[in-house]
């Protein structure tokens, strides 16, 4: 997939950029031209030479090539790129790219570019939630750059979170499913459940869960990087899809996430069911604030209907819809979540069990196994946005 490709990879000042020795590696293994741009920080932290060796090229990093007059052409470099990788990428040069701040060549080169820009952060957990960060990253997602989210584990401050680096590897697969994009799920409607529903009890007050819709986003992020059409319809949350073309529509109440689906289900291929769909809703909704005249209060709640069991039975054999459930268990997690994959006709069931840590709501991370009617293959605790790469994976193998 990536044989041939140009490649302009720039390093920014950082820890991780011990490991861009192994990225230029990993890229021209796999058939990629690679030419190196440093930030002077990033000498600090491995050797130009190095980089030169690995990627054949020499290394450029400043815009005066010597002092007969020579400099180097950031927009043909730019211009020579099918693709720019910058990764590690700091939070001053994330800063800079977001500004158009352009204060050395590898900044230079970026605003030159007309290729598509890849960036993998590197920094320390505190910074990378930093507000100010954030902010840059969605500004350079709203300019169509693409970020390759940092990954959970030990950093160099000795703290654990989330900032290190993708791994080497792990970019080098996202750069070939990205200009191998137009394969696996081209074609291909995808249709996923993502967050919480809201039962409301009256104009203020609701039933609700933890759901942050991180997973289904994840999943739906990868599903079009696959060449798939992808709709979520999603409950409330705050988390962004990384793609403008990716279709959200968003509700409220299980009723509403139910009707959505069943809009979408029929010209669906795959359907992957992500969301914490309340099980219960109260029987009444109150048209104003309720009152706290008494002690106690009792709410009727009646049943909801099970979105994916519904669609479990109008699911079509001629259109070999392939249907994806999730179940998010606390004991007897296999079992259940085979009575599962049964009752609501699931293809395949993503397990994720509350007793793991980092597994479930909220967190970064997952922790899952997948089922089918003859396997189950368990996965470590990883990011949800590779998680999320695993499942499409599996599913991808399973069609
Ligand atoms: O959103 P995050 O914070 O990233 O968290 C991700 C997650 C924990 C919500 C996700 O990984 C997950 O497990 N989603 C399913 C949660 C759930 O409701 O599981 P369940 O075991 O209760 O339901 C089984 C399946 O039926 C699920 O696919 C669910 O979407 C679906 N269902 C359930 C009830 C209902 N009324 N309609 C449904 O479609």
């Amino acid at each position: 997939m990536l044989k041939g490709k140009k490649i302009i990879l720039g390093v920014c000042g950082s820890i991780a950029a011990y490991k861009s020795a192994l990225l230029v590696r990993e890229l021209v293994k796999n058939g990629a031209q690679v030419k190196v741009i440093m930030t002077d920080a990033a000498k600090e932290f491995i050797g130009p030479l190095t980089l030169a060796t690995v990627s054949k090229n020499p290394v450029e990093s400043s815009f005066v090539k010597n002092d007969q007059g020579e400099w180097t052409n950031h927009v043909e470099l730019g211009l020579w790129a099918d693709l720019m990788l910058i990764a590690p990428a700091s939070a001053n040069t994330i800063g800079k790219l977001a500004n158009g701040l352009c204060d050395n060549l590898l900044t230079a080169t970026y605003l030159s570019a007309r290729c598509p820009v890849v960036i993998a952060p590197a920094m320390d957990l505190d910074m990378y939630q930093h507000p100010s960060v954030l902010g840059n990253l969605d500004a350079l997602k709203s300019f169509g750059n693409q970020i390759i989210d940092a990954e959970h584990g030990e950093l160099a401050s000795g703290l654990v979170g989330k900032g290190r680096m993708a791994e080497p590897e792990h970019i080098t697969t996202y750069l070939e499913s990205y200009f191998g994009r137009s394969q696996a799920l081209a074609g291909k409607k995808v249709l996923i459940t993502a967050g919480p529903t809201l039962e409301h009890l009256d104009p203020v007050r609701f039933i609700g869960n933890h759901s942050s819709g991180k997973m289904g986003y994840e999943i739906a992020n990868r599903c079009y990087e696959q060449g798939a059409e992808v709709t979520i319809v999603s409950g409330p949350v705050q988390v962004k899809k990384d793609y403008d073309a990716i279709n959200v529509v968003s509700v409220q109440s299980a009723d509403e996430m139910l009707d959505a689906t069943l809009n979408h289900f029929p010209d669906t291929d795959i359907a992957i069911f992500a969301a914490a769909v309340a099980d219960y809703k109260p029987k009444t909704k109150a048209d104003q604030k309720i009152k706290k005249n008494d002690d106690s209060m009792s709410i009727e709640l009646v049943k909801n209907k099970d979105i994916a069991k519904e669609m479990g039975l109008i699911k079509s054999q001629n259109k070999k819809q392939f249907t994806v459930g999730f179940a998010l268990e606390t004991n007897n997690e296999e079992e259940n979540a085979r009575k599962k994959l049964e009752k609501k006709n699931f293809d395949m069931i993503v397990l994720n069990s509350l007793q793991d840590k980092g597994a479930g709501f909220k967190h970064n991370t997952n922790k899952i196994s997948i089922i089918d009617r003859n396997n189950i293959t368990k996965f470590e605790l990883k990011s949800k946005a590779e998680v999320a790469y695993d499942i499409v994976e599996s599913i991808i193998e399973r069609l």
